[in-house]
């Protein structure tokens, strides 16, 4: 693992982003080597992981204000604070609980920068994979040095698709509706993972892991940065009733030009 902010040029707003993300990625490595420990404790680590989250998402909001008092917050912890810029940062510390919680290492800081209504930036660190994902609007999307690109398979049937399986705090009605999308989805494709992060889910369409993921159920904090991120990778997005109100409607599909269409068929209810 390496935890150093790579010393190559990005813009001002991406170098906050990110040097945000490095600050807090190293108390989140730490706390996550502590809850391999508490794994086998009879208390278990749930108040350890909520503090270590919110320690994270201290560490990024005192780093974006310092670097843009005037900018506004919605993060996961601390709400949303207002402001009369039209500037937004929109914050997940820590994307990925469960698994942190189970010691899997499989889980992200999530960073996006909303300008009005348009995500305009963001930020995806995985630091246990030392994987950083990033894209500006109009500038490409990157992971670490490199550029991405959406995949090119254009057959469902080799398709390798993500999702987020609804689990305890959703309503019946939105698992049994996920499971007739499933029994749709599952003899077309090639595969289908729930790896448990959805802004990496994000993230790995946007490099071509994946060739399409969707999710019903997300907030705008899941989400934000992943957008632009596939978005400049040439990727295509909708949400789930087949408009553009990603984030108003809390859900998403995201997949490249080729599978659009036939996803969109199977997918928007
Ligand atoms: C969760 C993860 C998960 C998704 C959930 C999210 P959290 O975020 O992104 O993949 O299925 O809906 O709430 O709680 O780990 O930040
Ligand atoms: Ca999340
Ligand atoms: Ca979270």
């Amino acid at each position: 693992m390496v935890h150093q902010p790579r010393m190559i040029s990005r813009s001002p707003h991406l170098n906050v982003m990110c040097n945000a993300a490095f600050k807090a990625a190293r108390s989140l490595v730490r706390d996550f080597g502590e809850v391999e420990h508490l794994q086998v404790s009879r208390k278990g680590p749930g108040d350890f992981v909520s503090t270590a989250d919110k320690r994270a998402e201290d560490t990024i909001y005192k780093e974006l204000k310092k670097a843009r008092p005037s900018y506004g917050f919605i993060m996961e912890e601390g709400g949303e604070i207002s402001s009369e810029d039209d500037h937004t940062w929109i914050v997940d510390p820590l994307d990925g609980t469960t698994n942190f919680l189970h010691a899997l290492p499989h889980f992200a800081i999530s960073i996006g920068l909303q300008k009005g209504s348009e995500i305009i930036a963001g930020v995806i660190y995985d630091p246990i994979k030392d994987e950083l994902f990033y894209a500006e609007k109009g500038g490409g999307a990157f992971l670490n040095e490199r550029r991405l690109r959406v995949s090119s398979r254009q057959n469902l049937q080799e398709a390798l698709l993500a999702t987020g399986i609804p689990f305890a705090r959703h309503p019946k009605a939105e698992r049994l509706a996920f499971q007739e999308t499933l029994e749709k989805v599952m003899p077309l494709v090639a595969g289908v993972r729930r790896f448990g992060a959805a802004s990496l889910d994000l993230a790995y369409v946007a490099a071509g892991r994946y060739e399409g993921y969707w999710e019903p159920s997300l907030a705008s904090w899941d989400m934000a940065a992943g957008l632009v991120i596939v978005r400049e990778a040439g990727g295509y997005l909708c949400d789930l009733q087949g408009d553009e109100d990603i984030l108003g409607t809390g859900s998403v599909l995201a997949t490249n030009q080729a599978l659009f269409e036939p996803l969109k068929e199977l997918l928007v209810r």
